[in-house]
């Protein structure tokens, strides 16, 4: 393990540039995101961090003298039936990865959940993406079922575990 000094914050306006880049960079891994760096867009995060203004989302970033190394997003149910879930995505820049980052982004969002009242926290991830499997156990999510060959990377079908975790 690395150890970097990092502070973590709700993203802002101002960010979203660097969010940008830095899920590009990772979605140019090939391995992890479903979206590719040509399937999002810089208004899309700006969407995401003005979102948090309705108090049922919460966009955080980890920065590291400047540089913004890792963003995780709780984005709470958008509907009636579903308004105490909230779905997960998270990254960490390639070079800053097991040096503690994710794990403090999500003890932070967690705890900002539970304060919100949510109950149910759920994602969905690449089957082969042993990282993020063993970062959600360590955190108590469970896996719930799987969507076989949900992704078609490069010529290699790969499947879609779903996790979850109650309140
Ligand atoms: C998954 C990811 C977010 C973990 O973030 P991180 O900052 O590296 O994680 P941490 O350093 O806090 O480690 C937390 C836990 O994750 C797991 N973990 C992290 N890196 C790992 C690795 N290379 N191999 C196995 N487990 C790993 C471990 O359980 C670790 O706990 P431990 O240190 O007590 O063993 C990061 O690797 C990442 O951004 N990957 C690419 C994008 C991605 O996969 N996002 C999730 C999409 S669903």
């Amino acid at each position: 393990m690395k150890n970097f000094e990092f502070t973590i914050r709700p993203a802002a306006l101002e960010d979203a540039e660097k969010i940008y880049d830095l899920l590009n960079d990772v979605g140019a891994e090939n391995t992890y995101f479903m979206l590719e760096p040509d399937e999002r867009t810089v208004e899309q995060i700006k969407g995401l961090v003005r979102q948090q203004t309705l108090k049922r989302s919460l966009l955080l970033v980890a920065e590291n003298n400047g540089i913004i190394v890792g963003v995780l997003g709780f984005i709470g149910g958008g509907f009636r039936k579903i308004a105490h879930v909230i779905e997960i995505g998270l990254a960490i820049g390639k070079d800053f990865r097991k040096s503690g980052i994710g794990s403090t982004l999500f003890r932070e969002a967690i705890a900002w959940a539970r304060k919100k009242g949510f109950h149910r926290l759920e994602l969905g991830v690449l089957s082969t993406n042993q990282q993020a499997i063993s970062l959600y156990k360590k955190f108590g999510f469970q896996e719930e079922g799987v969507r076989k060959n949900r992704y078609r990377i490069e010529e290699t079908w790969v499947d879609e575990l779903l996790m979850a975790k109650l309140l």
